[in-house]
């Protein structure tokens, strides 16, 4: 068993040009930096179309690495796909890319469907056509969400064995990627690999999100809007150790295996804003409760899921993964972060996010 384990590992640290897509994005901007800086000998090619979510600044300490290229391109542009692979020749892909905000996916569903699924499949086609020689030895390791596993009630964990039953359009399109992805492993025998991960926080997170928004509106003195009552639960992990577990996954996972990743974190939405407030009064040296006074409860989410809750006990037994972080160290280090990168904060939040704001939370 444990050789067997070995010499799988060195077949896939052999690994050594790694196609990175959505690397502009928020998370694919941290496993860019971490691949970038672990391994040197590795060359990273970051693809990425640069739509809203994406952004270079994210990266900028790591752009002038010998060891890393950032390419502009669109994973639905099947043909451009063909001819990058054909010309890259890529050992592994990491795939991220993706349309990955709920609420946007009720207004443009479509676009969804385009990015996540025909996006997909497209990268799948062209590692099916490009490694068809040597299947087993090159890895397609898609980056997928727990949102796939549909909504769970007061009790109980998503497991790697939960049926998927999504609700969103977003999730629907994220689940149907992920059945394509064992569909290629299953009919071509491409090497794939799959996580699904609970919410993720942390540094250069857009601020369309919860946690980066309600920041970036207490900062500004503007309402934090809160969906519904508040009471819906996510489970929150540092964006860096999902970086991390990427890496390890990526590295030492069995070909056609699947692994939930999560923190073990739950947050009412409305117990997590308190904290939140807390902290931003105590960063910002205002009054304690001054931030709280921001709180606004608006028109919930259509098709808002209850309650999300990741078991990640088989990447912890058997990959010896667990997260690294207290979620309130962990808040607390992303609230300092979004308070000293005011440049940041301002380039995303300027141009079309205005637009963006003004029909999602106006009249709400
Ligand atoms: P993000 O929206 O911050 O980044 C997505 C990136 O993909 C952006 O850089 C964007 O420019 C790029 N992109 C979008 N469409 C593209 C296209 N057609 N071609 C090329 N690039 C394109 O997303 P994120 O939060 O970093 O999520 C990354 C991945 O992780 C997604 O697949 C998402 O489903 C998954 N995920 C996210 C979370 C989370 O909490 N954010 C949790 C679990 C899983
Ligand atoms: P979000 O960050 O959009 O992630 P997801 O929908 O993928 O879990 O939302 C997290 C939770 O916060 C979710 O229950 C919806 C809620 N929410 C608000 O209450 N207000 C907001 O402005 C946003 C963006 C989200």
């Amino acid at each position: 068993m444990r050789d067997c384990k070995v010499s799988h590992l060195k077949s896939i640290l052999r690994l050594k040009k790694i196609l990175i897509t959505g690397g502009a994005g928020f998370i694919g901007s941290h496993v860019v930096r971490r691949f970038v800086s672990n391994y040197p000998d590795y060359q990273i090619v970051n693809l990425d179309k640069l739509t809203y979510a994406g952004n270079l600044l994210n990266l900028k300490d790591v752009e002038n690495e010998s060891n890393y290229r950032f390419v502009k391109g669109d994973i639905v542009d099947a043909a451009f796909i063909d001819e990058f692979f054909a010309q890259e020749k890529f050992d592994a892909v990491i795939h991220l890319a993706a349309e990955s905000h709920v609420d946007r996916s009720i207004t443009s569903p479509l676009d969804f469907v385009m990015t996540n699924v025909m996006g997909t499949v497209n990268l799948l086609n062209a590692a099916k056509k490009y490694w068809k020689d040597n299947l087993v030895n090159n890895r397609f390791y898609h980056v997928s969400t727990d949102e796939v596993y549909g909504t769970l009630g007061e009790e109980g964990m998503f497991t790697e064995k939960t049926a998927y039953d999504p609700h969103s359009p977003y999730s629907a399109s994220k689940a149907s990627s992920d059945h394509f992805v064992r569909a290629y492993q299953d009919t071509y025998g491409l090497n794939t690999v799959i996580s699904n991960c609970s919410n993720n926080y942390g540094s250069y997170h857009f601020p369309e999100k919860l946690i980066p928004l309600a920041i970036n509106n207490i900062k500004n003195n503007n309402p934090i809007p809160v969906y519904g009552k508040g009471e819906n639960i996510r489970d929150w992990l540092w964006v860096e150790d999902h970086a991390r577990a990427i890496d390890v996954i990526f590295h030492q996972a069995k070909s056609s295996s699947t692994y939930n990743v999560g923190g073990h974190n739950e947050w009412k939405n409305i117990d997590l804003i308190h904290l939140l407030c807390k902290i931003m009064d105590k960063k910002l040296g205002h009054d304690a409760g001054t931030s709280q006074k921001l709180i606004t409860f608006v028109t919930d989410r259509a098709g808002h899921d209850l309650r999300y809750a990741i078991d990640s006990t088989k990447l912890q037994n058997e990959l010896g993964w667990a997260p690294s972080l207290q979620f309130e160290e962990g808040l607390e280090k992303t609230v300092e972060w979004y308070l000293s990168n005011d440049e940041w904060l301002y380039s995303v939040t300027s141009g079309s996010y205005q637009s963006y704001y003004q029909a999602q939370y106006t009249d709400r």
